[in-house]
């Protein structure tokens, strides 16, 4: 069974993504998810998990000691690590693709200034970001790629919702409709209630093809 553990320090904030296409995974042992409190694995004897920088400047860090000791205890040697920071490789579709291939991921989320690099070499983390933009925790983004690597996940959605969906063959998806026919006058486009299927699929690769143009042209130059 794949495996997720999270190693943060505010493991409550999990709690909310137990729910829906991930909940039903996890019910249905599709995978596991572990998140790690890193502060059970101080040794300060106030659980003390930050320092000051060296070197000065603003904020605290995230200390090596109880990082290394949390990952350590959970004896995963040939785990995927990853550690969620604006500094890494902007995440997206394929990589999810390719991590939900690993048996056993583990996601260290930072905090306050970051961690203490030491922690990021010891765990051999790869340094992975939502995007080019700021957060005050890796938590959020643990959760994006939570979700995003578990919905790859055999068994996990329906595989035909994946074939069609924005990024699975270099284009966004095309617009989708549902009851009601008219909804104030504005009705659905009629060759989607025309039952000729291959009308339906030239049309949704047009508008695909429309959409992507107007929203994200840089996908189109690959
Ligand atoms: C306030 S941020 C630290 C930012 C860091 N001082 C810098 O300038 O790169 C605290 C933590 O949030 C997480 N984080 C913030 N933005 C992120 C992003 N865009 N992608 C992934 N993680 C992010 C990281 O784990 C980071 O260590």
């Amino acid at each position: 069974m794949h495996r997720i553990t999270i190693l943060t320090l505010f493991p409550e904030m999990f709690d909310t993504i137990k729910y829906s296409i991930i909940k039903r995974g996890l019910d249905n042992n599709l995978f596991e998810l572990n998140i790690v409190d890193i502060r059970k694995y101080s040794k300060d004897q106030h659980k003390k998990c930050d320092d000051y920088p060296y070197g000065g400047g603003a904020g605290m860090v995230m200390m090596v000691q109880p990082i290394v000791d949390a990952f350590r205890s959970l004896k995963l040697d040939g785990a995927k690590v990853i550690y969620t920071s604006p500094r890494g490789k902007v995440f997206n579709q394929v990589m999810a693709q390719n991590l939900a291939k690993y048996e056993d991921i583990v996601i260290l989320c930072g905090h306050y200034e970051g961690v203490d690099q030491r922690a990021i070499d010891i765990l051999d983390a790869e340094e992975i970001s939502v995007g080019d933009y700021v957060l005050t925790g890796g938590e959020l983004p643990a959760m994006i790629m939570v979700d995003s690597i578990v919905r790859n996940i055999a068994g996990v959605i329906n595989a035909e919702s994946l074939k069609d969906e924005s990024f699975s063959n270099g284009l966004l998806e095309y617009p989708q409709y549902t009851r009601p026919e008219v909804f104030e006058g504005m009705a659905v486009p009629s060759i989607l209630l025309s039952g000729h299927h291959q009308n339906i699929d030239r049309w949704r690769k047009e508008m695909s093809v429309e959409i992507t143009k107007k929203n994200r042209p840089d996908l189109l130059k690959d």
